[in-house]
């Protein structure tokens, strides 16, 4: 690909944006692919309940898939390593990845299970309930990093998410540790993550749900937040960030926090907030932000992508980053 965008600093002239060219290291990034279903209604139906009316529609989601595109979007080189069907969603997820620039040498076509697929239910708030089918995610081996290890070898930064098997996402950190990459696991969906798997973690990125089971404390404001980011960090992670929503996010390292504020927006459907953030934040880091700038680049990115509906159709684009930004500094 040709000279991609290095800095999100630029120059603000009247109503004009310069933006500096610069080239910026390689992100790979390592997860799922969903085909999300989602429903988007009045409220989340509770267990027995049946809420009629609301709206449908599809679009290519996964947290892998929804980063790697943030990532690419966002002006980073990614290559994505993932597992799809055989069969029409698996096409089209590999189709969309190329025309988003993404490296689609390392997926790989599973001919036992289908492409996966994420049920999505938003409310009137833009909150969702989601239950994913893993499919061909499931599947993602071993074998299947050790075909990829050229790519991974020269990544600057591993990005990985836990809707792959968990032995995958041990295996890439500690090769990754003698690559001498930098990992970014966002541990979502939430589960028990290993002392050793911790230790080898650049950056950890829980929201709070996730910063509460690691951590093993309840997390339910802020303080509660820095404290779990403490506690994680002491199992041996380099630098902690809770992403905490509307409230911005918390960063931790060095036995020290600093709060990052976000804008306010009005939210339509959170979906992929997450993975945008973290996407957009791998971006900012790969280009040499430092951790709170770069911490800001990804709440900006986020909070683009919560006034639009769906995962990967609500991904913004580095250009709407800028105007973005110019026009919150008019
Ligand atoms: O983080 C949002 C994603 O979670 C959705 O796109 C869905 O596919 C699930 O993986």
């Amino acid at each position: 690909m040709a000279e991609r965008l290095n800095s999100f600093d630029q120059t603000i002239n009247k109503n004009c944006v310069i933006i500096s060219y610069m080239k910026s290291g390689k992100i790979v990034v390592v997860g799922s692919s969903n085909m999300d279903m989602v429903v988007k209604t009045d409220h989340i139906p509770v267990p027995g309940e049946t809420v009629l009316s609301g709206s449908f529609f599809m679009n290519p989601g996964g947290k892998g898939a929804n980063q790697a595109v943030a990532a690419a979007r966002l002006g980073a080189e990614v290559v994505f390593i993932s597992r799809l069907g055989n069969d029409i969603f698996g096409k089209q997820f590999s189709q969309l990845f190329s025309e988003e620039n993404i490296e689609t040498s390392y997926l790989v076509s599973d001919d036992n299970l289908p492409s996966g697929v994420a049920l999505i239910t938003v409310d009137k708030e833009g909150e969702n309930s989601i239950v994913v089918a893993a499919g061909a995610n499931a599947n993602l081996s071993i074998d299947d990093i050790n075909e990829a290890l050229p790519a991974i070898a020269e990544a600057q930064i591993i990005l990985m998410q836990l809707e792959i098997p968990m032995n995958v996402v041990e295996y890439v950190a500690a090769y990754a540790v003698s690559a001498k990459a930098k990992v970014i696991l966002n541990p979502a969906p939430a589960a028990p993550l290993s002392e050793e798997l911790l230790a080898r973690i650049d950056i950890l990125t829980p929201n709070e749900t996730e910063a509460s089971m690691i951590a093993g404390i309840p997390v339910n404001d802020i303080e509660d937040a820095q404290k779990a980011a403490l506690l994680i960090c002491r199992k041996g992670v380099k630098t902690v960030i809770v992403t905490l929503g509307s409230k911005g996010a918390v960063i931790c390292e060095n036995n020290r926090c600093t709060r990052v504020e976000t804008k306010k927006v009005l939210p339509l459907d959170t979906t992929a907030a997450g993975d945008v953030f973290n996407g957009a934040l791998a971006v900012a880091l790969s280009e040499g932000k430092d951790i709170v700038a770069a911490v800001r680049v990804a709440c900006d990115a986020a909070a683009i992508s919560v006034t639009r509906l769906g995962a990967q159709s609500s991904i913004p684009y580095r250009n709407e980053m800028i105007l973005n930004i110019a026009i919150n500094k008019q």
